[in-house]
């Protein structure tokens, strides 16, 4: 693959919400996950631990269990957030088209074929950056399912039931559940990805002070700044 391929896989590996229900074979989470054992880690310590959810007994009372919290979760952020309100009345606005594919997301949770919890085994006290080991491999992860034609979806929804997650789960008190990651087959297409023009995230020289040498390439698709 040369260094285009690679920039166009990473720029078309949005968020994944709608999956088909055809299981992810043994073979290609195997990639998956080998994809994501990869990944640095401060002094190598390898931190992080996956648990792969998919038809076990304790898979699908966990799967059940984080279904309600990602409905709930949902449900609680588009209230605050005002998701259903303002250009939520167009069904064609951006704002709609992601409300009902989070809201799709969360109301089929239990048919996704893979969901995976990502974990991090603490081994001293909390400490600002204590993410920083376990989510390039998130990264590592996330990518390799976009090469073998998987979509896929971050969340932090897991929270709420952290505790009944641990009890299902056997995970010990010392490990930190950091992020679910969902896997499928997308029903829609692998898409471009919409974010901040290039200057508001890269400095040169100080805070602030604007990049000269780094521009947007045509036909990229921004996002509104916020705050
Ligand atoms: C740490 C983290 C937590 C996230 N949590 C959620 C979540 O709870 N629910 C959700 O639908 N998406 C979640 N996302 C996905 C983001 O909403 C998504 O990456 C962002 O809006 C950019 O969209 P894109 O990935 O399609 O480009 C999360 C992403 C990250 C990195």
């Amino acid at each position: 693959m040369n260094a285009d391929d690679f920039f166009e896989l990473l720029s078309t590996a949005r968020s994944v919400r709608r999956y088909s229900p055809e299981p992810v074979p043994d073979a290609d989470l195997a990639k998956i996950l080998y994809a994501a054992s990869r990944a640095p880690s401060g002094t190598n310590r390898q931190p992080f631990r996956f648990i792969v959810l998919r038809d076990g007994p304790r898979a699908r009372r966990a799967r059940r269990l984080l279904g309600e919290s990602f409905r709930r979760g949902w449900a609680r952020k588009a209230e605050e957030e005002g998701w259903n309100r303002g250009s939520a009345a167009d069904p064609d606005s951006p704002k709609s088209r992601v409300n009902r594919a989070i809201q799709h997301y969360v109301d089929h949770f239990e048919r996704i074929p893979a969901v995976i919890i990502a974990c991090y085994v603490r081994y001293r006290e909390l400490t600002h950056s204590e993410g920083a080991s376990v989510f390039p491999a998130c990264q590592n992860l996330f990518l390799m399912a976009r090469a073998l034609g998987y979509g896929a979806c971050y969340s932090g929804w897991h929270n709420a039931v952290a505790d009944e997650l641990r009890e299902i789960l056997e995970i010990p008190a010392n490990v930190e559940l950091s992020l679910t990651i969902t896997i499928g087959k997308p029903l829609g297409r692998h898409g471009p990805l919409r974010r901040r023009p290039i200057r508001d995230t890269v400095f040169d020289d100080g805070w602030e002070q604007g990049a000269e040498w780094i521009s947007d390439p045509p036909g990229a698709r921004l996002s509104k700044r916020r705050s």
